[in-house]
């Protein structure tokens, strides 16, 4: 019997390991500039304390965890809800009135897997507890986009806020009474949201729900003397340390424990999972778990995500490295193409050709994953004619080469090529 890893767990291997390591490493030296302290919590906690952290209505709880029924006990889908037991249980609030603490680890949530989306995953997880300042909110992000444009990833930040105890049930009424207009043209799970966690309709992303939410009154609109007074402070605090954000009413995040700002590093280059990481305060939460009254922020970094981000980026640095494939097709074409590669390669260029007699196809597929501008396609066809097939992998046009003299061909190539 041949037994697989689970669907949405995965093996890192050896290979990838490595910018795991590189990963983590630069993390914990950002978390250290920043005065952060590590934490190490368990996996299992007790299913209560995510039903009330995160929310009864959420989809992370209604459908997400993974939960042993008969003991009551759940693998964590989160970090922020363990680190806040943890802290309220060991009374670290009397150690120090304000505590910075991050913590890396699995955590897992039964979603459909899908590119950067996995049953199993980690995150990279700082929380900051005990300070209300908006100067601590603009910290928080600063961090994140420092630890983002170290790794050489452009990622855009997206902030919000989703008010207090204090405006947002105004807010849940005016939108109430919006929904309650569009009922009937809102997706199936909108219409059970609408009076559950009518928040939620705000970011769903059926296109349907972006339409009739477009015109919805924004909380931004709704927020009370000292919520548009924190905002204002966090924007002051962004903009003093320089760093790049947009406002986006609609972002209203699937944990139902934020107060006030809420905010998200979104990237254009893994499809429909954008989110590389997320965070808020929630200024409430603490106290609801049965710890002290004291307001707290953070955020999570999703690993496998930036992994696919930084392994895209080696493969565009691959990309400056080399600049043809050559293509065989056939032992006539691969022992021309072997003297080619080699005179193209004496002339200066960086060439790669591989013997192993694949298909074209599967040669193109190794010239997208190295990023190489130009593909050389020698049919056996082709050749009795004396001709070749140069194709330009950004444009995708192609054009004929004429196979002279082993110079002159070399020479039509290196002209082609570096033009
Ligand atoms: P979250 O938005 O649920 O927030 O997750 C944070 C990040 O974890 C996401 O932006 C994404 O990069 C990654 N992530 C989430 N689910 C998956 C998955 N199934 N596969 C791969 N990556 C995933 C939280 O978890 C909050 N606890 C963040 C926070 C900390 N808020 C305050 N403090």
């Amino acid at each position: 019997m041949n037994i697989k890893a689970l669907n949405g767990f995965k093996d890192i291997l050896p290979g990838e390991v490595e910018l795991w390591q590189r990963l983590e490493a630069l993390a914990r030296d950002i978390f250290a500039r920043f005065n952060f302290s590590e934490i190490r919590l368990p996996i299992l906690e007790k299913t209560d304390l995510f039903a009330r952290a995160i929310g009864e209505s959420t989809d992370i709880v209604e459908k997400e965890m993974y939960t042993f029924v008969d003991k009551q006990v759940t693998m964590r889908p989160e970090a922020t809800a363990s680190l806040l037991r943890a802290y309220i249980e060991h009374g670290l609030h009397v150690q120090k009135p304000v505590q910075r603490l991050f913590t890396i680890g699995p955590m897992f949530r039964h979603e459909r897997p899908q590119k950067g989306r996995l049953r199993q995953f980690h995150q990279m997880d700082a929380e900051v507890l005990g300070s209300a300042s908006p100067r601590v909110d603009a910290e928080m992000m600063a961090m994140g986009a420092m630890l983002l444009a170290e790794l050489g990833l452009s990622v855009s930040l997206e902030m919000n806020s989703l008010g207090c105890p204090v405006c947002r049930p105004g807010f849940r009424t005016s939108l109430l009474a919006f929904l309650d207009d569009r009922h009937q043209a809102l997706c199936d799970d909108c219409k059970r949201r609408s009076s559950t966690n009518p928040l939620r309709v705000l970011d769903c992303k059926n296109p349907k729900c972006r339409e009739q939410v477009l015109e919805a009154p924004s909380l931004l609109e709704h927020l009370c003397a000292d919520c548009a007074d924190h905002l204002s402070g966090v924007q002051e605090g962004l903009e003093q340390l320089g760093v790049q954000y947009s406002l986006n009413k609609f972002m209203v995040r699937g944990l139902d424990y934020y107060t006030r700002t809420t905010f998200e590093f979104i990237t254009g280059d893994l499809g429909a999972q954008a989110a590389v990481g997320a965070g808020g305060r929630y200024d409430g939460l603490i106290e609801q778990l049965g710890g002290p009254r004291v307001p707290g922020i953070g955020f999570a970094l999703g690993m496998e995500r930036l992994v696919l981000l930084l392994q895209q980026q080696e493969a565009e640095l691959a990309a400056s490295g080399v600049d043809l494939l050559v293509a065989g097709l056939g032992e006539q074409s691969s022992r021309y193409g072997f003297g080619l590669t080699h005179a193209l390669r004496t002339g200066g260029m960086r060439v790669v050709m591989d013997f192993e007699g694949r298909s074209l196809k599967s040669q193109m597929k190794q010239a997208g994953k190295l990023g190489v501008p130009y593909v050389l396609i020698l049919g056996e066809n082709e050749l009795v004619k004396g001709k070749a097939v140069l194709r330009n992998m950004a444009t995708q046009e192609q054009q004929d080469i004429l196979l002279q003299d082993e110079a002159t061909t070399v020479q039509t190539l290196v002209t082609l090529i570096s033009a």
